[in-house]
């Protein structure tokens, strides 16, 4: 282990007064056994017409007092482009299988029905052209879902041909007519959506063979996604551990095993959201230790369920050459009081930052398989960055863990070892921290360390192998209690501190408060 050269001074931010001492756990970090690049696509954002999600949380509409860009609110814009967004996956959803593209274009708009999400109108205002608008000001990949429940294959490839198409073909020429004459480049696309449920409830092998048929003819024609750039299909994948999404996620495998030149997939998905009784879901605010407990053991099952299903894609596909893609994950709790139990409005709270923290290392520990993972939702719906409030806006505790973790989008997996330790909480017994490590292209090591014990603050030993340090930078994020939240009165209660390091005999030591996030950057 080379030494460390440079000793930062301490100082730490504490959240109130902690009875209990700080306990040490060492970690090990061996930069000499590179593991694979953490996609930045597993930092994607899901946005679905759901609720506000998109009109409020978006869409606000040129003529609206709220500052926007052709209809797009500046503020929401500002901080996603502060989380480095790499992609966002859109219309849906449950609503993407209900989407008809035609409704969304052109100077006038069909108001149709949003009939799974509170069963209101949908204004078809945000469409097309105000998605890739959307993605362009926010500099993120679009990725879109087609719909394959009530759609067609021609349906399909008709919008594929008016986003991509170089050509001068009529659908192309309406493009034009309608603001654009430039295609777009469609990066990654969606073959239907939990076609296992709310995608049209179909069998393994019926959707397997639709698979066949949007893959083919839902085809892709700008110019420079040819070659060396092209789309990638995302299959639909399982949604939980029962053995009917094994034998999904088999067939899907199986059918890809065998394919022929005429059609192909590059990844299958994975939804998996943190509840523990659909029926009684638990509050977002106003919980105590055993709910965060419980939330969190719920949330860990994350690891087990990527394992089961990638064991399944190992046999057929070795070589790892699908992705699993985990687009739809988050916390699902009980709907905001008042709020319309179809929009899914829920406050976010310290432990949903905990959770965020726990489950993106979980992806990146599954780097090499899981390279797309897309958080449900982006505003104003389940777990999401940020809420609205018609003008005002509020940063969620999870939005401050994505953008803590930006150095880590396409940064290298770096083995760690350690001894996590463990709490206890009634019945349930949880590791007690959570560490990963990761080298970016500048040569830096960076480290997320997650204290999940909700009382105990952790002092941590980390030893450096293969790595050198000249200075080290870090940020915490912590809060008085496990439910504290972020208000429209208060939205900067829960928000990120300076955490610093210092060496001692040779190794990086930091303390972490409870119910923490922090992420450490050393500089080589
Ligand atoms: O994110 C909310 C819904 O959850 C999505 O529309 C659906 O795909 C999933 O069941």
């Amino acid at each position: 282990m080379r030494h460390l050269a440079l000793i930062a001074s301490v100082m730490l931010w504490a959240v109130g007064a902690s009875a209990a001492a700080p306990d040490t756990v060492t970690v090990a970090v061996d930069a000499t056994q590179p593991g694979a690049k953490i996609s930045r696509h597993i930092f994607g954002q899901f946005a679905e017409h759901l609720g506000r999600g998109i009109y409020e949380g978006v869409w606000v509409g040129p003529d609206s007092p709220i500052p926007n860009t052709r209809g797009i609110r500046n503020d929401v814009v500002a901080a996603l482009r502060a989380l480095k967004v790499p992609n966002v996956r859109w219309p849906g959803g449950c609503f993407a299988d209900n989407y008809h593209w035609r409704n969304g274009i052109g100077p006038r708009r069909a108001v149709t029905l949003n009939p799974d999400w509170g069963g209101v109108t949908e204004p078809n205002t945000f469409g097309t052209h105000e998605f890739m608008d959307f993605m362009a000001q926010i500099g993120a990949a679009p990725f879109i879902s087609v719909n394959i429940g009530s759609g067609t294959p021609q349906e399909s490839a008709d919008w594929l041909e008016y986003m991509t198409s170089a050509q001068p073909t009529t659908l192309a020429l309406e493009r034009a007519a309608n603001g654009r004459a430039e295609p777009w480049q469609v990066p990654i696309l969606g073959l239907g959506n939990e076609s296992w449920d709310c995608g049209g409830n179909m069998t393994p092998d019926y959707y397997a063979s639709q698979m066949k048929i949007y893959s083919r003819f839902a085809r892709n024609f700008h110019p420079q996604q040819q070659e060396g750039n092209p789309m990638l299909r995302i299959a639909v994948g399982p949604g939980g551990g029962e053995p009917r999404f094994s034998e999904w996620t088999e067939t899907v495998m199986k059918a890809w095993k065998d394919r022929k030149w005429s059609w192909d997939i590059e990844g299958i998905s994975l939804h998996n959201y943190t509840v523990i009784d659909w029926d009684r879901k638990h509050a977002a605010t106003g919980f105590g230790a055993q709910e965060y407990a419980e939330i969190l053991q719920a949330t860990l099952k994350m690891d087990g369920l990527i394992k089961q299903h990638v064991a399944i894609m190992d046999r057929y596909d070795p070589q790892k050459k699908l992705a699993l893609a985990v687009d739809e994950w988050g916390a699902w709790y009980a709907p905001a009081p008042g709020s319309n139990p179809g929009f899914l409005v829920q406050q976010n709270s310290q432990r949903d930052a905990v959770l965020a923290a726990v489950n993106l290392n979980i992806f990146a520990r599954h780097a090499d398989r899981v390279r797309f993972a897309n958080i449900a939702q982006m505003v104003n719906v389940l777990q999401a960055m940020i809420l609205t409030d018609k003008e005002k806006m509020l940063l969620t505790p999870t939005y401050h863990v994505f953008r803590m973790y930006v150095p880590f989008q396409d940064a290298t997996f770096i083995p760690v070892k350690l001894d996590a330790g463990a709490w206890t909480q009634g019945q349930i017994t949880l590791p007690r921290v959570d560490v990963i490590a990761a080298r970016d292209a500048a040569g830096r090591l960076l480290l997320s360390l997650t204290n999940l014990d909700p009382v105990r603050p952790a002092r941590i030993e980390t030893s450096l192998n293969g790595a050198s340090l000249r200075s080290v930078s870090g940020e915490t994020l912590t809060a008085a209690r496990v439910d504290s939240v972020n208000t429209f009165d208060a939205p900067g209660a829960v928000s990120p501190k300076p955490l610093r390091a210092s060496v001692e005999a040779g190794r990086l030591v930091v303390t972490l408060e409870p119910r923490s996030v922090s992420v450490l950057v050393l500089q080589p």
